[in-house]
């Protein structure tokens, strides 16, 4: 059923109405189409627009079909346009004439962003919650390999001994950062556009900022054009999606080097990989490989809708349908993906001995010769040389650096007597690395402690705000 009909003598054509229509994915924000429904229905009784006994015939029929969407007994029919063309047919076929009523001081453009708000108000706390459940997993993977040396690399070469825990970590720190961002989005998105009609306001005695505080946003618009223009919200989470993405990607990344059989650290369970239809030997990372592979998707969802957004006259046009598939395919990327990512990471388990075995190769402890000279005041320029020159002759003579004899050592630099080879353990080099954040296994598990703690003050601001917006959504 068209919502307009008046001034037209032709209904649309098969194309126009193919192309227009929403049905197909905006069917998701009903229950939330329902509720500011109820919100915008208490507001029309408030100004005495509606009788009491139509505004009470109202509320029950939107209630009935509130619950008869959520059991699948009203899905919508093909020619229905939209979610809201849908829902005010569902409506009518209850109380006839009356089931419009609700069209009264309300545009489809004021209603559908507030629906797509509170859309995505839910499930970015979802996305929240699974987010801080990739992270205890990593803080508690990490738990267990303190102790553990691993080689630190840059470039992918080997670059310094660390500690195993404190390279898993680092990736929950990352996810904080996400966290802190979707807290910060949730502050800004909180503002109700419902009451902005069309695009100028009404002329009907309406309250927005009732509505507002019915639907738990913080306020209410303060410019009705702006009201139902803005898709800034949309935008900001699409790009903390794409920003999370990337920090999976590269999770998964790692897991995928780890994973193969030249690191041969990582020991993927097998209720986390997959085999291979014709190697009966394989058994790959996929996870981490769709991780690193989802990852473009959900940039390319932010892409797609600033595309669309750039050069975007006036309030409402029809191309803002467009915001709807890329902020709905992020979320449901996210939400395959992240409950996947945390199987995997909470069923890995890294071979401590050939860790420990590697961390050492790529002469990776020459640091330690050149700090060791610079305890002894020599300036780093000239220890960074003689460390250098260690590795040279090493390289020379196919030998470590604790294989030089004192001799050696003495004969690059007259500061590197004995104490030198205390520098030269693995153990010896991650212990000693206690300046703040740094890898010495003791701040490690202080780091990992304290990053244990944020996310458990994290998952229950998280909660309380998800029971808030549940309670408001059963109101
Ligand atoms: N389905 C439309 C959308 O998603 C609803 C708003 C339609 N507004 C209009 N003026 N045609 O944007």
């Amino acid at each position: 059923m068209a919502l307009w009909g008046g001034r037209f003598s032709q209904g649309a054509a098969d194309a126009t109405f193919a192309l227009s229509r929403s049905i197909d994915f905006d069917w998701r924000l009903a229950p939330y189409d329902i509720r500011s429904s109820l919100a915008h229905l208490d507001n029309l009784e408030s100004a005495q627009l509606l009788s009491g006994p139509d505004s009470t015939a109202i509320r029950a029929a939107l209630r009935e079909l509130a619950s008869e969407v959520a059991s699948n007994r009203f899905l919508p029919i093909s020619s229905d346009e939209d979610v809201h063309s849908a829902l005010e047919r569902g409506l009518s076929q209850k109380l006839g004439a009356l089931g419009g009523a609700l069209r009264a001081g309300r545009s489809r453009n004021d209603q559908v962003t507030t629906d797509l708000r509170l859309f995505a108000i839910d499930h970015i706390l979802e996305i929240a919650l699974l987010i801080a459940d990739v992270q205890s997993a990593l803080l508690e993977k990490a738990a267990q390999y303190v102790n553990d040396a691993a080689p630190g690399f840059t470039h992918i070469q080997h670059a310094q001994p660390i500690s195993f825990a404190h390279e898993l970590a680092k990736h929950a720190h990352a996810l904080a950062r996400d966290l802190d961002r979707i807290n910060d989005w949730l502050t800004r998105a909180s503002v109700s556009s419902l009451g902005a009609g069309a695009l100028g306001g009404s002329s009907l005695s309406l309250d927005p900022a009732a509505t507002a505080k019915s639907l738990g946003f913080h306020s209410s618009f303060a410019n009705s054009i702006d009201a139902v223009s803005d898709r800034d919200y949309v935008a900001e989470a699409l790009f903390i999606f794409s920003l999370i993405g990337v920090h999976l990607s590269r999770i998964g990344e790692e897991w995928t080097l780890w994973a193969s059989t030249e690191f041969g650290w990582a020991k993927i369970s097998d209720a986390y990989a997959t085999g291979s239809s014709i190697m009966p030997q394989k058994k790959n990372p996929d996870i981490a490989e769709l991780a690193r592979g989802k990852s473009g998707r959900l940039t390319g969802n932010l892409v797609a809708l600033l595309t669309m957004l750039k050069g975007l006259p006036f309030a409402y046009n029809r191309d803002l349908q467009e915001d709807k598939e890329p902020l709905f395919d992020s979320i449901d990327t996210l939400l395959l993906l992240l409950p996947a990512l945390t199987g995997m990471i909470a069923t890995t388990d890294f071979d401590r001995r050939k860790m420990a075995a590697s961390a050492p190769l790529g002469f990776s402890l020459a640091t330690e010769i050149a700090d060791y000279l610079v305890g002894k005041k020599i300036p780093f320029a000239i220890a960074h040389e003689a460390a250098g020159a260690c590795v040279a002759l090493c390289e020379s003579t196919s030998r470590q650096l604790h294989e030089l004899t004192d001799e050696e050592f003495l004969g690059i630099h007259q500061g590197l007597d004995a104490g030198v080879r205390s520098g030269l353990t693995v153990q010896g080099a991650l212990a000693s690395r206690t300046s703040t954040g740094g890898t010495a296994p003791s701040l490690v598990k202080a780091q990992i402690e304290l990053a244990l703690a944020a996310n458990t003050a994290q998952r229950s601001a998280i909660a309380s705000k998800a029971s808030t917006f549940l309670e408001m959504m059963s109101a």
